[in-house]
């Protein structure tokens, strides 16, 4: 059963306060209070009252209205509906768009975009001017209404759809959204929001999760749709995003770093679609813009005289797509004893192996030398599939002997010191093709050798013959 508890609404601002008063002390109005039932949370965190369940849409929401279970064959498993908000890289991500009902969390350090990105979101999920469109609830807790107003102006965000409320007190916002009944809440970001009955700091764990799960169980209840933002925090006062990633249904991420003007939009979890999905942006002046071909984004056009030693590029599956990158490694020498390996962009644990391979397979001393990884860019990397291209990198840059001009490399390297396949190898080296690299080195292949007009293609079974290549 659900508990009830006794609070007063006011019938002219819609807030809520513990106890009777004569005057709200929000709006001023004299005589607005009345008595008003919330329930809160059940033992097992049901619904909240005055929330209509609008339908069968969410699949969670199917959930919560019967306590009976059901044969998997009688439940409609028709296509959830989705809301595509337009922006063509953010639907991606999230597997096609919102879903009702769902709750979303985008994390990222703080000044990287998030914000920016949201109201963009907001403002194309609102529909076009001038028809009945969305109405959407941008909640801003950490700036004011005016500051949110400022930078829409800037974005070029307006329209009476969408509301903002700037607001920390978790009963208030969903006070608001049950008054206002939004399509989609945004919430920015769920770090500054408190709910009072707790004696905790916001951002504090507790106030963290419970916060959030209030949210989400209104999400799932309502079909309201709930985007959170989370800063990515050094471990201290502030709980990072990661607290909440299991109570939410999808966890995307941002990347990428200030000092550069692309950002990676990448989906960690997605219960409605498939992980794995990124979203390519460049911040502008006026906003994030999509970038719908990456192409040659992250590689640098080296003169006629080539790559430096030491500059090798790849071809990485980010999602369903390929990205080429350009793995730049260099090595220098240090106190023996104390050779450091600093990476960036891709994993040290790897990196170390791969050094580990070249010494032990490929004859390659490193012991004596600091050996430095980077992906040019600023992109992070986590599969396998670009070893070998890290592994030629290293071994460039200690020879003094540029990669051929125009050469991609993949391939997964075994600590026996052989070159493995990898997935969607042709995927890879048709998008290389298309990109003007007209020469690849890459696994064996056996038989199933793709045709790619005017790729010349270096099979290879060990890491030794790849570096014949140097
Ligand atoms: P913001 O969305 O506020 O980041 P977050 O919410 O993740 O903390 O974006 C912050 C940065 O983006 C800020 O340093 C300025 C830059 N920016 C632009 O370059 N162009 C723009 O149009 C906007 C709105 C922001
Ligand atoms: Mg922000």
């Amino acid at each position: 059963m659900a508990k009830t508890r006794v609070q007063f609404l006011c019938n002219q601002c819609g807030n809520v306060h513990p106890k009777w008063m004569g005057k709200c002390p929000d709006c001023g109005t004299w005589d607005s209070l009345e008595e008003y039932k919330a329930p809160t949370l059940d033992t097992h965190g049901a619904q909240r009252a005055g929330l209509a369940v609008r339908g069968p849409q969410s699949v969670t929401g199917d959930l919560l209205r019967g306590g009976e279970a059901v044969a998997m064959n009688d439940i409609d498993e028709d296509d959830t509906p989705r809301m595509p908000c337009g922006i063509a890289e953010f639907d991606r991500v999230l597997g096609g768009g919102i879903v009702p009902g769902s709750a979303v969390l985008i994390g990222g350090d703080p000044g990287i975009g998030k914000s920016t990105l949201l109201l963009q979101v907001a403002h194309a999920l609102r529909g076009p001017e001038g028809t009945e469109g969305r109405s959407i609830l941008y909640v801003t807790s950490e700036e004011s209404a005016r500051q949110t107003a400022l930078r829409a102006g800037r974005l070029g965000v307006r329209g009476s759809k969408l509301l903002v409320l700037a607001e920390t007190n978790v009963e208030r916002i969903i006070n608001q959204i049950q008054k206002r009944q939004p399509a989609v809440v945004v919430i920015d970001s769920i770090q500054m929001i408190y709910k009072p009955d707790i004696p905790a700091a916001p951002g504090s764990v507790t106030q963290l999760r419970s916060c959030c799960m209030d949210l989400v169980y209104l999400a799932k209840a309502s079909g309201i749709a709930v985007l959170f933002v989370g800063h990515v925090t050094k471990a201290g006062t502030l709980a990072g995003p990661k607290i909440i990633e299991h109570i939410v249904d999808t966890v995307v991420y941002f990347e990428g770093d200030r000092f550069h003007s692309h950002r990676i939009v990448r989906c960690i979890k997605n219960r409605f679609g498939s992980t794995h999905e990124v979203g390519l942006f460049e911040m502008t002046g006026s906003g994030l813009r999509e970038v719908a071909d990456p192409g040659n984004l992250f590689l640098e056009q080296y003169g006629p005289q080539g790559p430096p030693s030491g500059s090798v590029i790849t071809a990485a599956m980010q999602g369903s797509r390929v990205l080429l990158v350009e793995v730049q490694a260099l090595t220098a020498s240090s106190v023996i004893g104390a050779a450091r390996r600093k990476v960036s962009g891709v994993s040290a644990d790897r990196v170390a192996m791969i050094v580990a391979v070249l010494e032990k397979r490929a004859e390659l001393r490193l012991a004596a030398d600091d050996v430095f990884v980077n992906i040019a860019g600023g992109v992070r990397v986590v599969e396998p599939g670009i070893d070998l291209a890290i592994a030629l990198a290293i071994a460039s840059a200690h020879l003094k002997r540029p990669v051929g001009a125009g050469t991609l490399v993949v391939g997964e390297l075994g600590l026996g010191g052989e070159v493995r396949s990898v997935a969607q190898l042709e995927q890879r080296l048709r998008e290389a093709g298309r990109l003007g690299l007209g020469h690849a080195i890459v696994p064996h292949m056996g038989s199933n050798v793709p045709k790619l007009g005017g790729m010349a293609l270096h099979e290879v079974r060990w890491l030794a013959n790849a570096m014949a290549d140097l």
